[in-house]
């Protein structure tokens, strides 16, 4: 066997949530052309639909933050080989400003879904004795973004992080891997406002040391990696995919 075709998911189901655009989508794309039977699950059905038959994926509407609608989906689907929770969302307000329900949302999404998606597909995963999870978390999760205050989103993501290490380790021994990727500054529709915000673009590219931000492309081949046979004996990792940024 070629060490290449490690790489490939001929014959596996894999979901991808927060799939519709940006980074998700790139994960999708790339997954697909990898060999896997691809289901782009995302709140937003209108450009959920579009970008799921232009790679000849599936879609399905769903809210992660809803454990009964992660639930229905879980016993509907046959199989799942690959679980790729990457929906995620933040808000940036300052936390002596933040209301209730902004602070709350972002932790909804980011971890309770994220949870109720590993509980639920995780479980057929472990009825089946094999699965990969990878999770989108963030540089975030790692470091504290500045000019811009998200204190809820980075810890969030560092909850992430922490459970990725916590499930790998209860499902190790029973087929499932766990693992995670923290993009740094990523071109997606969630860095636009930052992108067109002189001081915090500055603030990005220079405290970037390859001084640019990814493509959202550059992101999915270390989800590719995770999610296949060619990482077989890594489990509880976050990967680093951000031009340098934690390094200083
Ligand atoms: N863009 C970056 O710089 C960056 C950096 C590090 C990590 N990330 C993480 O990468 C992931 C994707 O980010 P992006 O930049 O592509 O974001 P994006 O805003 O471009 O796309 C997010 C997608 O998630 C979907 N979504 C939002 N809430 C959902 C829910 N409750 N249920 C299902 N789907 C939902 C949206 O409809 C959208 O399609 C997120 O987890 C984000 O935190 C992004």
């Amino acid at each position: 066997m070629s060490i290449l075709d490690l790489f490939r998911l001929d014959g596996k189901t894999a979901l991808v949530t927060g799939a519709a655009q940006g980074i998700g989508f790139e994960i999708a794309r790339g997954l697909a052309e990898a060999g896997a039977k691809v289901i782009i699950a995302d709140l937003n059905p209108a450009t959920g639909e579009q970008a799921a038959s232009s790679i000849g994926a599936s879609f399905e509407p769903l809210n992660v933050t809803d454990s009964g609608a992660v639930r229905a989906l879980a016993a509907r689907l046959e199989a799942l080989d690959v679980l790729v929770n990457n929906a995620g969302i933040v808000r940036n307000v300052p936390s002596e400003d933040i209301s209730d329900a902004d602070w709350e949302v972002v932790m909804s999404v980011n971890v309770n879904g994220l949870f109720w998606c590993c509980r639920e597909f995780g479980r057929k995963m472990l009825d089946a004795g094999t699965g990969s999870i990878v999770s989108t978390a963030s540089m975030s999760g790692l470091i504290s973004n500045h000019p811009q205050p998200q204190a809820g989103y980075n810890a969030s993501k560092a909850a992430v992080i922490h459970l990725t290490r916590s499930l790998a380790g209860e499902w190790a021994g029973r087929g499932v891997r766990v693992n995670a990727v923290a993009p740094g500054y990523t071109a997606t529709p969630m860095t636009i406002l930052g992108l067109e915000t002189p001081e915090w673009r500055e603030t990005w590219l220079k405290e970037t040391p390859m001084g640019r931000l990814a493509e959202p492309a550059e992101i999915a081949p270390a989800v590719l990696y995770l999610a296949s046979e060619a990482s077989s004996f890594v489990t509880g990792h976050t990967l680093v995919v951000d031009g340098g940024y934690t390094v200083w």
